[in-house]
């Protein structure tokens, strides 16, 4: 592929109105990544060197998220497909090879699938060629117009005749073209149609009239061509697009009870052997490790989790856990929090911000925000670290071996030094040292006989 000097143009200036959305369309997110991105790495994955990204509408946040690794050309007037192509001539007419044209809102079209449409492209030296589909509901595409089986034009919907609307061969509004027919055949577009805009599709049957090579190539799997018009269109994609990546984790050797019910965005990763149990829900920059049980009902976002860990009814934010760990169920982790190897956090337990060392145990109903906990630490049930003071937070050092009993409040900030032993029921306002008993709480006192004499 690489031989060819191979340029895309993708068109991302329109608002969008079907959406109904203040965010551009092309931003929404499928499978947690934006539709844009998932077009540019489909051009990254068939090698196309130079993108020239169209933008509009949100020009500003669709630049802040692709970044530097494409050209941009504004279109200040959404005056049709055509008309973006248009503004992109100036940066194609040095081009000798061929440009292919994408739409920044079809996100599930396959960097293999782009390969091929170029290698057909290439081989039969056409004027254009268009990648269509067979679709069961033709309805809102541009319909692909045949005579004698060779493809003559496209007609849009809001131009189609009765017997064209009948068409089930699709636009999928990708095309590769020879760059010096692209160049001078722009020129010639005009906007005499039923929306008075500048079709791209026109330039099928300028080349055809011109006694030009025009062909198409049919998608395998017409689903790849989804445009995303709508929020139904945008749940039909995440679906499609969900389910390519379950498979894939399944084929790598990841089990998945449910695939219905489980749901793993596009940038996560995980290990061999891991089990994904029901309600499962992995976004971000996730990854996972071998050997781990997740769920049922578990939401993990961009966190970093080991190996051999059991993470039950669960929600980890930004957090990081080591391996051999048992969390939940009924855990809470937010962000910032480090989990080292073979710890137990147990349920209905939240950390925040907070470390907690090698072996230590957090077994139930506990509070634990900006601490250090060393290892082998046994926080008893019903512990608080009582971290803000309603002005500012405060740290807790708890040092290894230390024994917090149940029902402690930790007032930061406060240190419990090395295998230092706290009473149950103790409400510690100050430093602990090593291998002593911290206790603070009330004496307790049995009045003999109360109930009898107060029954008297
Ligand atoms: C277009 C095609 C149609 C095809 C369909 C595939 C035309 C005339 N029609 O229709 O044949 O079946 O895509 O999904 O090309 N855009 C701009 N500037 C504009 C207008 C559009 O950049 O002035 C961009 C949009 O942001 C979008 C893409 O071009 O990413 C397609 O535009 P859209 O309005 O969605 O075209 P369709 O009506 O879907
Ligand atoms: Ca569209």
């Amino acid at each position: 592929m690489s031989s060819y000097n191979l340029t895309a143009v993708i068109l991302a200036a329109g608002l969008g109105t079907r959406m109904k959305s203040k965010l551009p369309k092309v931003l929404h997110k499928i499978t947690g990544v934006p539709m844009i991105n998932h077009v540019l790495q489909a051009l990254e994955q068939a090698q196309i060197q130079r993108k020239i990204l169209v933008l509009g509408h949100g020009a500003k946040e669709v630049e802040e998220q692709v970044g530097v690794s494409v050209e941009v050309v504004y279109q200040r007037e959404q005056l049709g497909t055509g008309h973006a192509v248009l503004q992109t001539r100036p940066l194609l007419e040095k081009c000798t090879g061929p440009v292919l044209v994408v739409c920044g809102d079809t996100p599930l079209l396959r960097g293999e699938t782009l390969a091929e449409l170029i290698e057909k492209h290439e081989k039969g030296k056409q004027a254009v060629t268009v990648l269509t589909a067979q679709v069961e509901n033709p309805y809102g595409y541009g319909r692909i117009v045949r005579q004698g089986g060779k493809i003559v034009a496209i007609r849009e919907e809001k131009d189609a005749t009765m017997e064209e609307k009948k068409i089930t061969e699709i636009n999928t509004g990708t095309y590769c073209f020879s760059g010096p027919f692209l160049v001078e055949a722009l020129d010639k577009l005009t906007s005499a149609n039923a929306q008075g805009e500048y079709y791209l599709t026109d330039l099928i049957e300028l080349a055809v009239k011109a006694g030009l090579n025009v062909e198409s190539f049919i998608l395998e799997d017409s689903r790849e061509s989804l445009g995303i018009n709508n929020r139904l269109q945008l749940a039909q994609a995440e679906k499609i697009m969900q389910k390519r990546i379950l498979e894939k984790l399944m084929l790598d050797g990841v089990t998945i009870i449910d695939p219905d019910n489980t749901y793993v965005e596009a940038k996560v990763s995980i290990g061999q052997d891991t089990i994904l149990y029901p309600g499962t829900y992995l976004q971000g920059d996730t990854i996972i490790g071998s050997d781990c049980l997740i769920g049922p009902n578990t939401r993990i976002v961009s966190s970093k989790i080991g190996n051999n860990n059991t993470i039950q009814n669960t929600v980890i934010l930004e957090s990081q856990i080591n391996d051999n760990c048992q969390i939940g169920p009924f855990a809470y982790l937010r962000p910032g929090t480090v989990i080292e190897e073979g710890v137990k956090i147990g349920d209905f337990v939240e950390i925040k911000k907070s470390t907690i060392g090698k072996g230590s145990k957090v077994p139930h109903l506990t509070y634990v925000g900006d601490a250090f906990v060393g290892k082998k630490v046994n926080i008893g049930c019903g512990t608080i670290t009582c971290n803000y003071d309603g002005e500012k937070k405060h740290v807790t050092i708890i040092k290894d071996g230390a024994f917090i009993g149940s029902n402690s409040n930790l007032v930061a900030p406060v240190t419990i030094e090395e295998n230092a032993f706290i009473a149950a029921g103790s409400t510690i306002t100050e430093d602990v040292p090593e291998n002593s008993l911290g206790i603070a709480r009330g004496k307790q006192k049995n009045i003999i006989n109360w109930v009898k004499k107060k029954k008297d």
